[in-house]
C-alpha cells in the first residue's frame, strides 16, 4: 500500500490526486483552457498565477473525495520537469512545502512517466516490459520500458509533436483550441481518404528511411497548400474531410512505427498514453494493426490521456516503493530526457569542505 498525494502544474491544467498506488481516492483538474483559447495557445505567465490562484482548493477538494486526513498519506509528489518553469515552480513549491510541514517523503516527478503509467490506473495487472507510444502536446516518443525509471528511447518526431500538429492544423482550418477534441470531433463526419497526405519520413545517409523516428511538419505544411489552394480557387475549405485525412495520416504513422518497434524488441505490449491517446482514428487504427499482429495494446481512460495528476501520483507510488526520494532543493527544468528519470532522486551528497 502506498497513498501518495500528487500535484501537477507543468503546463495549463491545475491538478491534485490521491491514490493508493492504482487506485484512485481523489481527483481534481482546474482546467485553464477556457483562459487560454482567446490566445489561441497556452500563454505561460498566465498560466503560472492561475495554478497559484488554484492550487489550495484542489488540494483541499482530492482530500474531501478521498474522505483522508494528512496522517493517512505517505508521500508528496509534484512535477519537476518537463515543462513551463514558471508554472512547475507553483507545484513544486507547494508540494515541498507540504512535504516539509507534515514531515513526509517528497518524490519529483517526470511528467512523461506519469503519461506512460495513466494506463496503470485502469489495469491493476499491466507490467513491463512493453513498449510506450507516448503521444502529447509536446512529445512524440517511442520508448521500450523495461521498468520503473528504466527506459530506452527508440524513436521520436524530428519535429512537431503530434498534439502539436493537431492543434496547428486546428489553427489553420480555424476550428477553434485545443486543437485535437476538435480535429477528432471534426473527423467522424469526414472521408478519411478525401486526400493523400504526405506521412513525413525520415530518410537515412545511407538511403531508406529512419524505422521509427517521423515527421510533422511536412503534412501540417501539406494541409496549408490544400486550405490555401480551396481559398485560391473561391471554393469552401472542406474542414471535415481534411480533418478526417490529416487524422488519419497521423494515426497510420504512428501506428506503423509503433507496431514495427514492438516487433523488432519482441514486445507483446504497447500502452499509449499523452493527449493524443484519446484520440477515436488512433485508437481504431493501432487496436486493429496491433490485433492482426498479436500484440496486445492499452489506452488509458479518456480522463487520464490529458494532464491529470493521478497517473503523477501512480508514477510516484512505483518510485515510492523501489525506495527513490527526491531531495527538497531538487530543481524544476524545462527539458529532462526520459533516460535521465533517475537524476530526480539523486542522493544527498555530503559537503566535503575544508575545516
Ligand atoms: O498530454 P497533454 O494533455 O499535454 C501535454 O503533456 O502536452 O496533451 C495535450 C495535447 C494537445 O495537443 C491536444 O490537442 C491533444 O493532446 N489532444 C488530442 C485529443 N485530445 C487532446 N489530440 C487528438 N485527439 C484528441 N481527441
Ligand atoms: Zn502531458
Amino acid at each position: 500500500m502506498s497513498i501518495v498525494l500528487a500535484i501537477e502544474t507543468s503546463c495549463d491544467e491545475t491538478a491534485v490526486a490521491i491514490v493508493n498506488n492504482r487506485k484512485v481516492l481523489g481527483n481534481v483538474v482546474a482546467s485553464q483552457i477556457d483562459i487560454h483559447r482567446e490566445f489561441g495557445g497556452v500563454v505561460p505567465e498566465v498560466a503560472s498565477r492561475h495554478h497559484l490562484e488554484s492550487i489550495n482548493a484542489c488540494i483541499d477538494t482530492a482530500f474531501e473525495q478521498s474522505g483522508l486526513d494528512w496522517s493517512e498519506i505517505e508521500a508528496i509528489a509534484t512535477t519537476c520537469a518537463p515543462g513551463l518553469v514558471g508554472a512547475l515552480l507553483v507545484g513544486a513549491a507547494a508540494g515541498k512545502t507540504l512535504a516539509m510541514v507534515h514531515n513526509k517523503p517528497f518524490i519529483g516527478v517526470h511528467h512523461l512517466e506519469g503519461h506512460i503509467y495513466a494506463s496503470y490506473l485502469s489495469q491493476p495487472e499491466l507490467e513491463p516490459p512493453f513498449l510506450c507510444l507516448l503521444v502529447s502536446g509536446g512529445h512524440t516518443s517511442f520508448i521500450e520500458v523495461r521498468g520503473c525509471g528504466e527506459y530506452e528511447l527508440l524513436g521520436e518526431t524530428r519535429d512537431d509533436a503530434a498534439g502539436e500538429a493537431f492543434d496547428k492544423v486546428a489553427r489553420l482550418l480555424k476550428v477553434g483550441y485545443p486543437g485535437g477534441p476538435v480535429i477528432d470531433r471534426l473527423a467522424k463526419t469526414g472521408d478519411p481518404q478525401a486526400f493523400k497526405l504526405p506521412e513525413g519520413r525520415i530518410s537515412l545517409p545511407g538511403g531508406g528511411y529512419h524505422p521509427y523516428d517521423c515527421s510533422f511538419s511536412g503534412l501540417k505544411t501539406a494541409v496549408l497548400r490544400l486550405v490555401q489552394q480551396f481559398e485560391t480557387e473561391g471554393k469552401a475549405v472542406p474542414v471535415a474531410d481534411i480533418a478526417a485525412s490529416f487524422q488519419y495520416t497521423v494515426a497510420q504513422a504512428l501506428t506503423k512505427r509503433a507496431v514495427r518497434c514492438a516487433g523488432d524488441r519482441q514486445l507483446q505490449t504497447i500502452v499509449v498514453g499523452g493527449g493524443v491517446a484519446a484520440n477515436s482514428g488512433l485508437r481504431e487504427i493501432l487496436t486493429a494493426a496491433a490485433a492482426a499482429a498479436g500484440i496486445q495494446v492499452y489506452f488509458p481512460p479518456l480522463k487520464f490521456c490529458t494532464d491529470n495528476a493521478a497517473m503523477i501520483a501512480c508514477a510516484a507510488a512505483e518510485h515510492f516503493q523501489k525506495g527513490d526520494r527526491s531531495r527538497l532543493d531538487l530543481p524544476v527544468a524545462s527539458r529532462l530526457p526520459i533516460t535521465q528519470v533517475q537524476t530526480l532522486y539523486a542522493p544527498l551528497v555530503p559537503l566535503k569542505g575544508k575545516s
